[in-house]
């Protein structure tokens, strides 16, 4: 059965010639098992007709936010807590600009802003615009959000020219929307990922932190969710989005971290250690805030318990405990040496400082297990995370068989 049986899927088309394709990528969503709606910029109209889309699709197609008559039936809310997947195709410089700075001012951009579903983009444009540095920022920005950029392909182009830009084939776009959902390769597996800083209080308005934005652990978790895990999230101070269908709680201290992942841990099949977890904290928090005096402060710090040894060291172990490493210098010896000694599977090592790392976009990792080591160079954060995964699915021990 494909992973699309069942999926309902919203599909959005702008105004580029591409979408002269959109017939036969609705027709072979549909047939993939697919539920399809289709929604239509003004300039998509110029190209092609609603009531083509409209015969493939099986239902009305919608290209008006304040449509009386459309709002009466499945209303603009009601189509984007329906969806499951909003695919653009053709995605053109202008919808992905739209997109990435929020805009609500057509059907498509408010239901992107008002849904919870996995985002795909399909985007087609002349090469010179598709390497523009706007477009490029403006793509790179959503990719950063989790949204999934599906191409453009290489090849010749309808405006005469040859080279990056063309919107990827129906099939490909299909296959795509295809590899993620339930069936993927960790259906029916449980993790529990940490992710974040933790914040170690001083006193009633100081803390000591770093400069983790949890940015990589959160992207890790989506792209387990995506290949069909199910998530624990434990998550340190972070004002960012909880990836769709992940189960999150958010904890301030490392000690507040260890319990929420030993409350959670049994039973579990994998644990990721992504949380820059303080290894220190004060050992005492002052009741008040302290006052400034003339004489230096003191502060002694305790060290913090290692929430990833432990989880790797309990009896009931997860089948797969995977580190994170953050290395200023001779990362393969600290990486083999962290993986050794914590009792790993898997770690992932990257080098920090001279702005690597921590608050960036990009990041590059390496991978290493005791017999085997990968290197990911730099690239977005959900890439990355969706590489990773694809190794932890791999090395992830098949479940035993009970015989009845
Ligand atoms: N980690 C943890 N609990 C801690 C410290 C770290 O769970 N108290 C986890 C992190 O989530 C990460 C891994 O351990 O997956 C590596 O953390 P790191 O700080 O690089 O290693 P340390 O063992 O603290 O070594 P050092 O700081 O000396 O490099």
């Amino acid at each position: 059965m494909s992973s699309l049986a069942g999926r309902q899927v919203l599909v959005g088309v702008t105004g580029g010639i591409a979408a002269y394709k959109t017939p036969e990528l609705v027709r072979r969503l549909r047939e993939a098992g697919a539920e399809v709606r289709v929604i239509m910029s003004a300039g998509a109209e110029a190209f092609i007709t609603p009531l083509t889309l409209q015969a493939v699709s099986g239902h009305r197609v919608r290209s008006d936010l304040l449509d009386p008559e459309a709002e009466a039936g499945m209303g603009h809310i009601e189509l984007a807590r329906w969806a499951d997947d909003i695919l653009v195709a053709p995605a053109t410089a202008h919808v992905i600009a739209r997109l990435a700075h929020g805009l609500a001012d057509d059907l498509l951009a408010t239901l992107v802003l008002a849904s919870e579903a996995r985002l795909w983009l399909a985007p087609a444009m002349n090469r010179v615009m598709w390497d523009a540095a706007a477009v490029r920022d403006n793509a790179a920005r959503l990719a950063e959000r989790g949204v999934r950029l599906l191409g453009p392909g290489s090849g010749s182009q309808a405006c005469g020219e040859e080279g990056q830009g063309r919107m990827l084939e129906p099939a490909e776009l299909v296959a795509a929307l295809s590899a993620v959902g339930a069936e993927g390769p960790l259906a029916g597996r449980r993790f529990v990922v940490t992710a974040g800083p933790t914040h170690e209080p001083l006193d009633p308005v100081r803390f000591i932190g770093n400069r983790s934005s949890g940015r990589m652990g959160f992207a890790v978790v989506a792209a387990l969710a995506e290949a069909g895990a199910d998530v624990d999230l434990v998550a340190g101070p972070s004002t960012l989005a909880t990836p769709p269908g992940v189960r999150r709680v958010d904890v301030r201290t490392a000690i507040e971290m260890r319990e929420a992942v030993m409350a959670r841990i049994a039973g579990a099949d994998g644990f990721v250690g992504v949380a820059a977890v303080a290894d220190y904290r004060p050992a005492e928090v002052a009741g008040d805030k302290i006052k400034k005096s003339d004489s230096a402060l003191r502060v002694e710090l305790v060290p913090n318990p290692d929430i990833l040894a432990e989880v790797a060291a309990l009896a009931e172990r997860p089948a797969l405990v995977v580190g994170f490493a953050a290395e200023t210098r001779d990362i393969e010896a600290a990486a083999r040496g962290k993986l050794e000694a914590k009792g790993l599977d898997l770690i992932a090592a990257n080098q920090v400082g001279d702005d690597r790392g921590f608050e960036q976009a990009d990041n590059a990792l390496e991978i290493y297990a005791a017999d085997r080591h990968w290197s990911l160079p730099a690239r977005p954060k959900p890439e990355l995370a969706r590489e990773l995964v694809a190794i932890i699915a791999e090395r992830m021990p098949l479940r035993e068989q009970h015989s009845q």
